[in-house]
């Protein structure tokens, strides 16, 4: 029996998660698994209902769970930053989800913007450090508002969480087992200490993974290799900031945000499972959202817990109805949000 926190957010949210919930129902029929789900109601609405975000008391409630399935936040007459801080950033942090694991997939039937590209080509991962870097919020403003203002935001790099998330990088490559290939994306020739560390750890861990090829791409190469040759890369791995910006250029090459799904990894702890798309307000209630990263996200959850068969099953299910629909954008893929829900749920 798996206890799952349910956190389906604001705009798209609740629908997309809505979708994923009838595929893990459908999983459970079939697997002889069972879940308990518990919804929580944190997003835009309720902090402009309550003025705060997500308290102290939920986070400790939320360890005590399985695995966290995430909508989506953002809402529109909420100030960027407030929530995205307070809720998506501080589950991460409290919770320790020190891997970002963002698989970068083409499946048939789906269209790429690069040209050429079969799902042949697009087959890799990124595994993105989530706790460190640039995200911290360490710095300030010295003279804020007046024309000699400093402003300071420090990238924060220790050796422990740089280390953890290199080894999980290799021990993943290991276990895909696709390319056996982990390539360090960084930006050495400029950040010469925070990378110089990332570069030093890197080399160390490597040689407990003979078995596995290295490589390094300096960040803005990365981008360019992704659109160039994106069959070149099998596993990935980068800070929190680059992560960022990758996974984004990672998501439209695979076929958009539609289709593209996250996982917010504590090895040891309580993980959470996300379509990276966003909120979408103005799709909201209008059963044209496409629910395929949040199904995605669903699988993925399923593979974190051990369950390999049956987030195997999510995956042939899904890449089926893809097969089926006209375009993975929201109110062109032929079908409704629930109607691709019921699909996949089928197909299991
Ligand atoms: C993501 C998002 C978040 C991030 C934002 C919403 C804080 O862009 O999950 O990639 O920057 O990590
Ligand atoms: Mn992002």
């Amino acid at each position: 029996m798996y206890n799952i926190a349910v956190i389906p957010g604001d705009g798209t949210g609740p629908e997309v998660v809505g979708q994923g919930i009838k595929v893990l129902k459908a999983i459970s029929k079939k697997y002889d698994i069972e879940y308990k789900f518990k919804e929580f109601p944190f997003g835009g609405d309720y902090y402009l209902e309550k003025g705060e975000t997500l308290p102290d008391s939920a986070i400790e409630e939320l360890r005590g769970f399985d695995a966290i399935y995430l909508g989506a936040i953002g809402h529109p007459k909420v100030k960027p930053g407030i929530l995205e801080v307070g809720i998506l950033l501080k589950l991460r942090f409290s919770l320790d989800q020190y891997i970002n694991l963002r698989p970068v997939k083409l499946y048939p039937n789906v269209e790429t913007p690069l040209a050429n590209k079969k799902p042949e080509d697009i087959d890799f991962v990124i595994v993105r450090e989530n706790t460190e870097g640039l995200y911290l919020g360490s710095g300030g403003f010295l003279k804020k508002g007046t024309p000699d203002e400093v402003a300071i935001q420090e990238m924060i790099n220790t050796r422990k969480g740089v280390e953890r998330c290199i080894r999980y990088a290799f021990e993943f490559a290991r276990k895909r087992n696709k390319g056996k290939k982990l390539t360090l994306c960084a930006k050495t020739n400029v950040l010469i200490y925070a990378h110089d560390l990332w570069m030093r750890a890197f080399e160390e861990v490597a040689k407990d993974y003979p078995d596995i090829t290295t490589d390094y791409a300096h960040v803005d190469a990365t981008t360019m290799w992704m659109v160039k040759n994106p069959e070149w890369f099998d596993v990935i791995v980068t800070c929190n900031m680059f992560g960022d910006i990758i996974t984004d250029l990672g998501a439209m090459i695979q076929g958009g945000m539609g289709i593209a799904a996250g996982g917010n990894i504590n090895p040891q702890g309580v993980s959470m499972f996300e379509p990276i798309g966003g909120s979408a307000p103005k799709y909201t209630g209008q059963n044209v959202i496409n629910p395929m990263a949040a199904i995605f996200a669903a699988q993925m959850m399923l593979e974190t817990l051990g369950e390999e068969k049956a987030a195997k099953a999510v995956e042939a299910s899904a890449a089926k109805v893809i097969t089926k629909m006209k375009s993975m954008s929201a109110g062109k893929m032929g079908y409704g949000t629930s109607e691709i829900g019921d699909m996949v749920a089928e197909g299991i």
